[in-house]
């Protein structure tokens, strides 16, 4: 037999025990109820079906009315979400799975239509250019935010805090927080977004200071080696986000002070398109921060079975997270074990209502061989 592939050997993410380092990405999938927004029974099942991953995050949930961006996502605010969540985290630990949730707060990616009318938040008053909105109504573009005000900072503080006490509630082994892709804190971190003279905006330390708040309000509520922190530093002209030469040295300060904390894991992205033309963005995450940072790093974007077991064999990374790959291969950690052909995701059915293209993909059936 050949040696263990990297990503199917375990690790230990401070006190939980992961039996490999193959993680499910954090995945929007637009099926929750869209009354109360919470999670339904096929939640439960999607998720349970995957929970041979070393590590789920779930996908985004947002930690208050205030914090939705797109129609059908998920809460974790109120008690059906929780009861409705509590179903997931108990159907991945029957498996014997580990379930982080994704705390989620888009900023200025929403739309007046969600919030009775009111402007959405963000660090200042400046539209996304380009983005478009899924609202109850379809497709909208953004408008011009309102500037957070001290009270909104402080509130939303509180909100992440709640979040994070629900999802305790509700079974969860741990936290994420959705400091990436274009939302509310990768639009303080970023000077296109973020134009403020107070002490939230300007230098680094202001930038990133509302992000470190919520850090140190939620570990009141989950220890900090159950908490991990989701950035993405090279992303550039997605969801509106604008970067500048100050960028990535702004994460890479927050790299550096996140060895502060003793977290569960730091996940990164690398670039989600091509910027080899923008020669102020990294090209190689991984590679890039690695040096900054002592703790477990999670890297995430485009990875297959072989370019996942490389980054982990030249120490770039400790776990590699899928995404598309994991909604079309429920058992991705078995397919990469025994070598088994895997399952092309479809597109058309990620963000659709109902099972279809959900928790129909079927777990591989055909002969195994091991590797
Ligand atoms: C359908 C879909 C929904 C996504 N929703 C989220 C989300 O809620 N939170 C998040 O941080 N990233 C989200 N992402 C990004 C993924 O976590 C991941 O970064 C991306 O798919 C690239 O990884 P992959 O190449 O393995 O798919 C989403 C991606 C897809 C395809």
């Amino acid at each position: 037999m050949e040696k263990e592939q990297p990503l199917l050997q375990s690790i230990t993410l401070q006190d939980l025990k992961l039996s490999n380092r193959i993680v499910m990405a954090p995945m929007t999938r637009s099926r929750a109820n869209n009354k109360d927004n919470a999670p339904t029974d096929i939640h439960a099942e999607y998720y349970q079906q995957r929970a041979s991953a070393g590590l789920i995050i779930t996908e985004g949930a947002q930690v208050s009315p205030r914090a939705v961006g797109y129609i059908y996502t998920p809460g974790i605010y109120a008690e059906a979400q929780v009861t409705g969540w509590k179903k997931v985290t108990e159907a991945v630990h029957q498996e014997n799975g580990h379930i982080f949730i994704q705390l989620w707060h888009v900023g200025r990616i929403s739309h007046p239509d969600f919030h009775k009318g009111e402007l959405p938040l963000a660090p200042s008053a400046i539209k996304p250019e380009g983005v478009q909105v899924y609202t109850p109504d379809g497709f909208k573009d953004a408008i011009t935010p309102k500037e957070m005000t001290k009270e909104d900072i402080y509130q939303t503080i509180e909100d992440f805090k709640n979040a994070a006490i629900k999802a305790k509630k509700a079974g969860f082994d741990g936290i994420e927080i959705h400091s990436s892709n274009g939302y509310l804190f990768h639009q303080f971190f970023v000077n296109s977004s973020n134009q403020r003279t107070d002490e939230y905006g300007g230098n680094d330390e202001n930038k990133t200071r509302f992000f470190f708040e919520v850090l140190d309000a939620v570990k009141e509520v989950f220890p900090e080696n159950r908490i991990g922190v989701r950035l993405n530093p090279s992303m550039h002209n997605i969801q509106g986000i604008i970067a500048d030469e100050e960028t990535i040295p702004t994460f890479e300060y927050i790299v550096k002070k996140l060895n502060n904390y003793n977290l569960s894991y730091l996940h990164l992205s690398e670039p989600f398109s091509d910027i080899s033309d923008v020669d102020f963005l990294v090209t190689h995450i991984a590679q890039h921060f690695r040096p900054f940072y002592e703790g477990s790093l999670m890297i995430n974007g485009g990875f297959d079975q072989e370019t996942g077991n490389k980054i982990i064999e030249e120490g770039y990374a400790d776990m590699v997270a899928y995404g598309k790959l994991f909604i079309s291969n429920p058992d991705l950690p078995q397919r990469f074990a025994f070598n088994a052909p895997l399952t092309q995701w479809n597109q058309d059915t990620f963000y659709t209502q109902n099972t279809k293209g959900y928790i129909d993909y079927p777990p591989f059936e055909g002969e195994l061989n091991e590797v």
